[in-house]
């Protein structure tokens, strides 16, 4: 499998952000490598334009959320049909964001993985504990029972990102024990073809010991994907096969 190296805008970027994604590909001497995947999820406001500009440069491009339907009166939804029909290849789900601030919970992340999937968009689903969850000792209870719960029926094409809540843009991260003992658990509940990424303040820094982890098969970055240099660096430290 290749590598996939995830950014993650978040509700950041206007249309000059374009500049950012520009950048990396310079960087890469305008040959991004074709050995990892790359993707940025831009706001949906820059989905279809970043898609034009760059899906070709090597720059796949994402959303960050879908509703479960594929048309419908849903005001301020967007579907992952039409994600899909502005160029986007895959969608993220279930972020912890939407979980906590859209109580999103398993059963409603599982409906947008499926309705990614019947779009021919590839699913990110993100599971992940609190601090207070992972304190009692619950890690793992806890990403076992939202897999339960937000993984879909087909998992053909799917990508599993375990995102430990509290490491979300706090410059915490777990141990590399803790790093590899989830993932060895995910990877036990799904197949070996399924990459599994890990997401909670990953930086160019500590890219390289996260990213050579067993069963980490990529990342997904939040804020040091907004910056050129801080993402090629990340992406730079990751193996070309994991
Ligand atoms: P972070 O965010 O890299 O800023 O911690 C990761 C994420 O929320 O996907």
């Amino acid at each position: 499998m290749k590598s996939l190296i995830a950014g993650n805008w978040k509700m950041n970027g206007l249309s000059a952000a374009a500049g950012e994604v520009q950048a990396l590909i310079n960087k890469f001497s305008g040959a991004t490598p074709e050995d990892r995947d790359i993707l940025i999820c831009p706001p949906a406001t820059l989905v279809a334009s970043f898609a034009a500009s760059y899906s070709d440069e090597g720059v796949m491009i994402g959303g960050q959320d879908c509703h479960t339907n594929e048309a419908g009166a849903h005001t301020g939804d967007i579907s992952a049909a039409m994600l899909a029909d502005a160029g986007a290849a895959f969608v993220i789900v279930g972020h912890s964001e939407r979980r906590a601030d859209h109580g999103e919970g398993d059963a409603l992340v599982k409906a947008k993985a499926e309705a990614a999937l019947a779009a021919g968009l590839t699913p990110i689903i993100c599971v992940g504990e609190t601090k207070e969850e992972r304190e009692a000792g619950k890690a793992l209870d806890v990403v076992g029972s939202q897999l339960d719960g937000s993984l879909p029926q087909t998992q053909d094409e799917i990508v599993i990102a375990y995102e430990p809540v509290w490491a979300i843009g706090t410059g915490l991260t777990p141990t590399i024990a803790d790093i590899a003992e989830v993932h060895d658990f995910i990877r036990g509940k799904t197949r070996d073809d399924i990459r599994i990424l890990y997401g909670g303040s990953v930086k160019p820094g500590n890219a390289q010991e996260i990213l050579a982890v067993k069963n980490v098969n990529g990342a997904l970055v939040g804020g040091a994907s907004l910056k050129a240099e801080d993402f090629y660096g990340i992406i730079s430290a990751a193996p070309a096969n994991v």
